[in-house]
């Protein structure tokens, strides 16, 4: 039976990266038989130009109901004055919350020829290859909070982080998962010398890792990861960690790879995942056919691995990427002397050639 993929192209330059990353899908589906139906949807500001809302339920209940969801931004000045419940990037929480999308994966993986373009020594970045499993519904950002109490005769505020096992364990699992499907080392990052919750968190991921022999784990404070992350990326495969240490942990990595334009993500979901460039819709550049598709390219691959299980056709859009970058095509982002100057088209042919 053909497997159902729902595309919103969104905002900005969402339509014209979409666009790109479907042909490379249609070619991989056609050289390795895999039979892919898409279906387009609303979201985000032009969502709300039309139906008056960013998450139209239609678009809600199609994503539920696929086998995995292509996204590529939403959002843009032309919506800044709409009211906040109502404004583009609503549609983001509201397909998390909507499809229980409970992890975060970035993966940073940085190509022998991009090397150049890391703020860190290409010496260090050279063969950089990880990914960042971030938990993304528990945690500090959705515990009780206060915004402001008196107290001792002045003012505070607070934000309670708290982590159940089965939420902890759901995560691990994924972790030791992905692991598995690369080279089979797990870091665990807390800072269970002085938080309660990553005690647990570290005990829990220490149980789920005893299911999982052939894959080795290690535990990391957040702040050495911060430090090692800066001094040797390379020694880092997975890294699994909470909302708030991996919010600040993924930004650190994606500029370790040199252009946001690059860099792809998965949102793992309780149903349906959803796949996306880590980029927004880049309203400077929209509607000019100069967007870098990579980003979106690679997380349609991310597509094919984690929700359909096709490796191989995800390994053969990534070689192609890696191959064209080679090659030297460059979309303006990425673009100085000694290189090809590629537009979107041109960088989607020059994916689609290898
Ligand atoms: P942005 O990521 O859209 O753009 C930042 C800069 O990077 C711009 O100069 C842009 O031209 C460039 N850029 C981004 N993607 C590129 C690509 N594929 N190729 C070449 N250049 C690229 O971030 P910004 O400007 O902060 O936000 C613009 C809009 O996007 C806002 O409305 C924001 O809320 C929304 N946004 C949406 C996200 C999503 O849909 N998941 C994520 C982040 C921002
Ligand atoms: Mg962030």
């Amino acid at each position: 039976m053909a497997k159902k993929i729902v595309v919103i192209p969104g905002d900005g330059i969402g339509k014209e990266i979409t666009d790109s990353a479907v042909e490379v899908l249609k070619k991989a589906a056609e050289k390795y038989s895999l039979e892919l139906e898409y279906e387009y949807k609303d979201a985000g500001g032009t969502a709300y130009d039309k139906f008056g809302t960013p998450l139209p339920e239609d678009t809600l209940e199609a994503c539920k109901a696929a086998d995995g969801v292509l996204f590529g931004a939403v959002g843009g000045d032309k919506w800044d004055n709409v009211e906040p419940s109502l404004r583009p990037e609503k549609a983001i929480l509201g397909l998390r919350k909507g499809l229980g999308l409970y992890a975060n994966l970035r993966p940073v993986k940085v190509a022998d020829s991009l090397t150049e373009y890391s703020p860190l020594k290409p010496e260090l970045v050279k063969g950089v290859d990880l990914v960042i499993v971030r938990e993304l519904v528990g945690g500090i950002y959705f515990g009780d909070k206060c915004e402001s109490e008196e107290f001792n005769g002045t003012e505070r505020a607070w934000d309670l982080e708290n982590y159940s096992i089965p939420e902890v364990e759901r995560i691990a699992k994924l972790a030791f998962e992905t692991a598995r499907l690369r080279r089979g080392k797990v870091t665990s990052v807390d800072k269970a010398n002085v938080l309660a919750t990553s005690r647990l968190w570290r005990r829990t991921v220490a149980e789920v890792a005893k299911d999982y022999d052939d894959v080795e784990l290690n535990n990391l404070y957040v702040d050495n990861t911060a430090m090692q992350l800066a001094v040797r990326p390379t020694q880092f495969d997975v890294i699994v960690t909470g909302n708030l240490f991996g919010d600040i942990l993924s930004d650190e990595a994606a500029v370790i790879g040199g252009s946001i334009g690059m860099m792809p993500s998965a949102s793992i979901g309780e149903c349906t995942s959803l796949y996306e460039p880590i980029h927004g819709s880049a309203p400077d550049i929209a509607g000019k056919g100069i967007a870098n598709p990579i980003g979106t390219i690679l997380s349609a691959a991310m597509l094919l691995r984690y929700s359909l299980q096709e490796e191989a056709a995800a390994k053969a859009i990534e070689d192609a990427v890696d191959a064209a970058l080679a090659e030297g095509w460059r979309t303006a982002d990425l673009w100085h002397e000694g290189f090809k100057k590629a537009n979107t088209e041109d960088m989607t042919r020059a994916v689609l050639a290898h």
